[in-house]
């Protein structure tokens, strides 16, 4: 096998040997297929190239010290996934193909998910779109869904670190009645310009706040957003944001640990009083905010401890993370191990 530098690699795709697939038509899911090309061929007309019907995920396989293979909350990405499907009236995927489908690539590929030592894990991508060709503004009657993973580095390559975010007012990323809850391309290709301003000007997101009244706070980049005060742990409580399978994990450790957990709206003034603040998601767990920045008002709000992450985002990162690889006990059910 080639050499791969597991700790040097990058949040970005790499091919491995196999991927599963699985087509609907007829009004039904056929059996999981594997396919060792990275190509598909579909019809010109498909809607999910016109009309956008396309959903994905996102979930990680770490390997544990153990040298045994696990995968986190893997029900809760088949779960959301199915959301996502009937928010773009798309056939939803069955729960237990899905973690059929996972089990499958992660075992298929085991050659490339990295080794503990490393940091690194195997990103796991399932997606499920429409390939039945429509020229009117209609759901496909055929689908696919596709699974493919790819080994990814350690987010913090010199360690947990902090970084600052945007507050720009020019852009929305979803309305309290659109597609923000959902993990659907669209909400991505919608965030593109936002992003590439935002990483022009020295930041690593966009911190976007309620489409309507400006006033609360939505989520950073592809991350949900919280803030720690008086051992509490605050979340914005939303309908225009992804629910974050990291952040309803962070909710229950933070509860176990004896902090207060509150999700609810956040007021962008409230910043100036959270002692810390952080992004969460699979990508990175925890990404602490250095500073969050508001482009418009030129206020700045500062959570960093001189320059490190807080004590409090540092706990629920290691804890998390700990569970992920094994190193503590996993009594929540969370975790799949590959056997
Ligand atoms: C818009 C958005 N918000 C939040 C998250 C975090 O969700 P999760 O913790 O399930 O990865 C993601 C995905 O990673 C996302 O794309």
């Amino acid at each position: 096998m080639e050499n791969i530098d597991w700790s040097n690699l990058a949040f970005g795709y790499m091919k491995t040997d196999y991927n599963i697939r699985c087509s609907y038509s007829n009004g039904a899911w056929g059996e999981l297929e594997v396919s060792d090309s990275e190509y598909l061929t579909m019809h010109m007309a498909a809607t999910c190239l016109h009309y956008g019907q396309e959903a994905f995920e996102g979930l990680k396989a770490f390997k544990g010290k153990d040298g045994k293979v696990r995968i986190f909350r893997m029900e809760e990405n088949a779960k959301r996934l199915q959301d996502s499907c009937e928010g773009t009236m798309m056939a939803q995927f069955p729960l237990e193909k899905f973690k059929q489908a996972v089990i499958k690539a992660v075992k298929l590929n085991e050659r490339f998910v990295p080794p503990y030592e490393s940091g690194a894990s195997l990103y796991i991508r399932p997606f499920l779109f429409g390939t039945g060709a429509q020229v009117g503004v209609k759901p496909a009657t055929e689908y696919m869904f596709i699974l493919f993973v790819s080994p990814v580095g350690p987010y913090f390559k010199g360690g947990f670190q902090t970084t600052p975010f945007v507050i720009m007012r020019e852009f929305d990323r979803s309305a309290p009645l659109g597609m923000g809850k959902y993990k659907v391309g669209g909400n991505y290709a919608a965030s593109l310009v936002a992003g590439a301003k935002a990483h022009e000007l020295g930041y690593s997101n966009v911190f976007y706040l309620d489409a309507v009244e400006k006033k609360y706070i939505d989520e950073c980049g592809a991350a949900n957003f919280f803030g720690i005060k008086n051992n509490t742990y605050v979340t914005p409580k939303s309908s225009s944001i992804l629910p974050s399978i990291t952040n309803k994990s962070l909710m229950v450790l933070a509860e176990e640990m004896g902090m207060k957990v509150e999700r609810r709206q956040v007021p962008v003034e409230e910043l100036a009083t959270f002692e810390e603040a952080g992004a969460c998601g699979t990508a990175a767990v925890i990404s602490p905010i250095e500073r969050i920045d508001d482009y418009d008002n030129k206020i700045s709000y500062k959570f960093s401890h001189d320059g490190k992450p807080g004590p409090v985002s540092e706990k629920l990162y290691s804890k998390l993370r700990g569970i992920q690889y094994g190193d503590e006990p996993d009594t929540h059910g969370w975790v799949t191990v590959i056997e």
